[in-house]
């Protein structure tokens, strides 16, 4: 039996026809990129929680006072909630490639805890993100087999997806893994909305305000310093390391790369201010043209690069303009790498809620409707 409420749906289909509100609970909610998607496609969320102080109050401030500080499992939600949908973005540095990749790291074990609370829960669906690799490497089979098979265990029917930001109108080549489980339906897989016309760099950062005014001036102290000892590849932007620390200058007509949780010291992006401002053709070009001529690297970078702010960084991710960042800035630039890109989020989050209405539906009406605008994930290339 569905658990839905009559509302007016605040997602991109049409807002004048009242659709059911769909109630969820959000575990790992970080500073809210994903709870933001789901909210904005018509789940209402009852509870959330995470342990950062900071990406709470952030989360707070955009999303509502429903979440909590604590620490999972010990602080896992109450079983007396029954919503429809349970979602959440375990810690992932465990998995993560760049991580150290170890099966026994602690924070390994909160995929597992994600399911025990759907186990307790027992809501019509689920939605757990997490990095590419635990949906692909090798070394991470019988974790994500073992996740799978409970989920099956569990009544779900489940699909492991991994989907690329840009293609969903994300300006960032991020890659993530969706696990989603549906019990009585079949899950659907988001249609890109902007494969092989991602959006780029350039765009997203013109929407925002002059660098250094109001709205766009929270930036890293750390120094742009050309690296003394710099790692050569044909491309001054493809694989050359010309810069201390692992911050790359962003080409502007692309997508940014991944942004990492590790942004705010010399792991932050760079970019050439002329570039974007000017039109000027991008500095690093010239350099790495003179280093491979032979020249000594120089002692310092021109002034025109620098590295992102938090606000550039988290339209890269797509939150809107006017979310409110709260913590120190190495937190706030933390929470923005850390995030599920919103706009990603709410493409998966109406895969979700059509292939509940599906559910509903069918119960409902002797011809099942079909979802619009979505295939089974089953046949979507994506699927793993
Ligand atoms: C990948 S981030 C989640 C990002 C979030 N889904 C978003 O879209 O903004 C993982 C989150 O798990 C939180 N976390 C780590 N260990 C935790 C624990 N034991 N209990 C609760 N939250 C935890 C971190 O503070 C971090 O915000």
């Amino acid at each position: 039996m569905s658990q839905a409420l009559k509302g007016v749906r605040a997602g991109s289909h049409n807002a004048a026809v009242p659709y059911p509100t769909y109630t969820a609970v959000s575990l790992y909610a970080g500073a809210g990129g994903l709870d933001w998607g789901f909210s904005q496609a018509g789940f209402k969320l009852l509870w959330a929680i995470d342990s950062d102080r900071h990406a709470v109050e952030t989360y707070k401030a955009n999303l509502g006072e429903h979440i909590v500080c604590g620490e999972l499992p010990g602080d896992a939600p109450s079983g007396d909630l029954r919503p429809d949908l349970v979602i959440g973005g375990p810690p992932c540095q465990g998995f993560s490639v760049i991580g150290r990749m170890d099966p026994e790291d602690p924070r390994s074990r909160h995929v597992h805890s994600f399911l025990d609370v759907v186990e307790r829960l027992e809501p019509r669906a689920f939605c757990m993100e997490n990095v590419k690799a635990l949906a692909e490497a090798d070394r991470w089979a019988p974790v994500r087999e073992a996740l799978v098979q409970r989920a099956k265990e569990l009544e779900y029917q489940v699909e492991l997806m991994v989907l690329s930001a840009s293609d969903y109108g994300v300006p960032q080549a991020r890659e993530r893994m969706f696990l989603v489980g549906v019990r009585g339906g079949t899950p659907l897989c988001p249609v890109p909305t902007t494969k092989g016309e991602p959006p780029t760099v350039r765009e997203a950062l013109s929407r925002l305000p002059v660098f250094g005014k109001p709205g766009n001036a929270t930036v890293s102290t750390a120094k742009v310093v050309p690296a003394a000892k710099p790692v050569m590849r044909p491309s001054a932007h493809k694989g050359s390391l010309l810069f201390n620390g692992s911050g790359r200058p962003l080409q502007l007509d692309e997508p940014a790369k991944t942004l990492p949780a590790s942004m705010g010291g010399n792991a932050t992006p760079i970019i050439d201010q002329e570039e974007l401002t000017a039109g000027a053709k991008p500095w690093v070009v010239g350099y790495h043209a003179r280093l491979r001529k032979g020249r000594s690297p120089d002692k310092q970078a021109p002034r025109r690069m620098r590295r992102i702010t938090v606000e550039e960084a988290a339209a890269l991710q797509s939150f809107p303009s006017e979310w409110k960042w709260r913590g120190p800035q190495g937190a706030m630039y933390r929470q923005v790498g850390n995030a599920v890109p919103p706009v990603l989020a709410e493409r998966v989050a109406i895969s979700v809620y059509e292939a509940l209405q599906v559910i509903d539906d069918q119960h409902t009406e002797a011809a099942p409707a079909n979802a619009a605008g979505m295939m089974p994930a089953a046949n979507q290339a994506a699927i793993i």
